[in-house]
């Protein structure tokens, strides 16, 4: 059977980091309270100039370099983004002219934090159809560009960074075994964001245009625990795969009393969930991407491993991927 797997993983950060330190230079917090209520210590910022799209782009070079292949072999690139340069083209588009993929098509995919895990699911549909395709999968944010910097409820917890990986056809028992991806529009008030994005904003903008996120933090952080165990155990059903048999989940990192609540419900040790939401704060549709390529680069992930991933965020959306990897 066809199967799509990942050949290749990459990930960028800005250089730029701002510390809970930092942050209590500009608004009323300390790291104290980020820490033991977020987990997060750092965050990556971008520089003016420094587009979700470059970041897109250094991630998929990453991930072309490990695959061996590349821009021209690509056949499809797929970004998922809330935060692209432009309204319009879309990332997947400058990221294509960045590398000179000439041979794809490009599109992103809006899911907010579920972004990667969507486009994740559509390649392998396509993947499935022509199993000779080579396809690169992006989540890249700048959502400090969208951040209220004045702003304490929120300015805390968010990053920009991007993470990618290329994925083809390939026969045997190794691949995306299930994937299940859900939304709820109905809550679209409890987490969003009113503008379209564009490029070149000053960083630390705190005008009230209504550009930057919204949330109400306790009923995401409630949603976001049930709906994500709710997401691993249908894909773990589905394939008649145990929890213990997993070898680490890898979910959208926004909040390390979210993580360990998830480990908890669904009975899995801490140490099997990925965590790297200390360096980088909630980095939206990038996080998955991103932590995936430490896990692989850490050779934390290997041949034959259960692997998952799960997210959750904005729409509402939310699903989980199982990987035999
Ligand atoms: O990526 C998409 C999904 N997003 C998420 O999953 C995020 C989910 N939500 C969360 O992670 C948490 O709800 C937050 C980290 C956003 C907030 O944590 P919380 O434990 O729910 O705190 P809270 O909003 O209930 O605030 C508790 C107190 C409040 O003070 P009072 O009213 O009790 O006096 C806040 O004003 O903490 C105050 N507070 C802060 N204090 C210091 C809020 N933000 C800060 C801050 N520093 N940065």
């Amino acid at each position: 059977m066809n199967r799509m797997m990942v050949i290749g993983t990459g990930s960028a950060l800005p250089a730029r980091v701002l510390s809970n330190e930092d942050l209590e230079k500009m608004v009323d917090t300390s790291d104290e309270w980020i820490t033991t209520r977020t987990g997060i210590k750092n965050r990556r910022i971008a520089r003016l100039g420094e587009e979700t799209s470059m970041l897109a782009a250094s991630a998929a070079r990453n991930a072309l370099a490990m695959a061996r292949l590349s821009a021209t072999d690509l056949d499809m690139i797929i970004v998922g983004t809330i935060t692209s340069d432009m309204g319009m083209p879309s990332c997947a588009c400058l990221v294509q002219k960045e590398l000179g993929a000439t041979n794809a098509f490009a599109f992103d995919i809006n899911a907010a934090c579920s972004g990667f895990v969507y486009s994740l699911d559509l390649a392998d549909k396509y993947v499935k159809a022509d199993p000779g395709l080579k396809i690169l999968v992006i989540g890249a944010e700048t959502l400090s560009t969208r951040t209220k910097w004045d702003d304490r409820n929120t300015c805390v917890l968010f990053g920009d960074g991007a993470g990618a990986c290329i994925v083809t056809g390939a026969a045997g028992n190794q691949g995306l075994l299930a994937s299940k991806l859900f939304s709820d529009g109905s809550l679209y008030k409890l987490l969003y964001m009113d503008s379209a994005p564009s490029m070149n904003k000053e960083l630390f903008r705190t005008e009230n245009d209504g550009s930057y996120i919204k949330m109400a933090g306790k009923d995401v952080f409630k949603y976001a625990v049930r709906c994500m165990e709710g997401a691993v155990m249908t894909v773990l059903e589905r394939e008649q795969v145990s929890i213990q048999d997993i070898a680490l989940v890898i979910p959208h990192q926004a909040n390390i009393r979210i993580l360990k609540s998830l480990a908890e419900r669904l009975g899995v040790a801490d140490e099997k969930i990925y965590i790297n939401l200390h360096k980088y704060g909630n980095t939206s549709a990038a996080s998955i991407p991103i932590a995936l390529d430490e896990a692989n680069r850490e050779g934390r992930i290997n041949p034959g491993d259960f692997i998952l991933l799960c997210a959750f965020g904005g729409g509402f959306t939310w699903g989980a991927v199982l990987f035999r990897w």
